[in-house]
């Protein structure tokens, strides 16, 4: 992977961001344009993009509750033609040192039970599954909820 430049979205990232998201997941998965704005603008809610030769890779949207210490990954999404070469790793790294910074002990996630690189990367990362929970997606389909404790650094 060549140096890759983690920042934080701005406004103008949002059409990039959605059509990101879109081809990452099936429909009724992939969150439409109200969604994603929901997901990105409400209160608690942090947007890092992975950027490289100024084109955007991959993004993460996290809702951290700084009261409860606690954190929750919304989504992490890399271009399918960028995978497993790192991006989401660093994008997941640089999630936890803010999360750190921020005093987050525990977070946690969904992610669908038949998303099997997905929960491969979770588990390399640390994450344990907690539960599935039925019928979680708009799909029919199943979510597993991991979590992960932070250690300090
Ligand atoms: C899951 C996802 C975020 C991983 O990001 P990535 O940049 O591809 O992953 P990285 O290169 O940082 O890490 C690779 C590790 O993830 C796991 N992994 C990722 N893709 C994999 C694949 N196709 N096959 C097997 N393992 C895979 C492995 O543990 C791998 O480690 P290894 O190469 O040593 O075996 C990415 O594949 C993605 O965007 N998928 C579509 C959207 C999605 O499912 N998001 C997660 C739900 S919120």
């Amino acid at each position: 992977m060549a140096k890759a430049l983690i920042r934080h979205a701005v406004r103008e990232d949002f059409e990039t961001l959605l059509e990101i998201d879109e081809a990452s997941f099936p429909g009724g998965v992939a969150y439409d344009a109200n969604e994603l704005a929901y997901f990105m603008n409400r209160e608690g809610a942090e947007t890092l993009v992975a950027e490289e030769s100024g084109q955007i890779i991959a993004f993460l949207i996290m809702e951290v509750r700084r009261n409860r210490r606690t954190a929750t990954i919304i989504t992490l999404d890399v271009r399918e033609n960028h995978r497993r070469s790192g991006y989401g790793t660093m994008l997941l790294k640089r999630a936890e040192d803010m999360l750190r910074d921020y005093g987050i002990e525990i977070y946690d996630l969904q992610v669908d039970v038949s998303n099997r690189n997905a929960v491969r990367f979770y588990n390399k990362h640390g994450f344990t599954l907690v539960r599935k929970l039925p019928n979680y997606y708009a799909n029919g389909n199943d979510a597993y909820l991991m979590v992960k404790e932070l250690q300090r650094s």
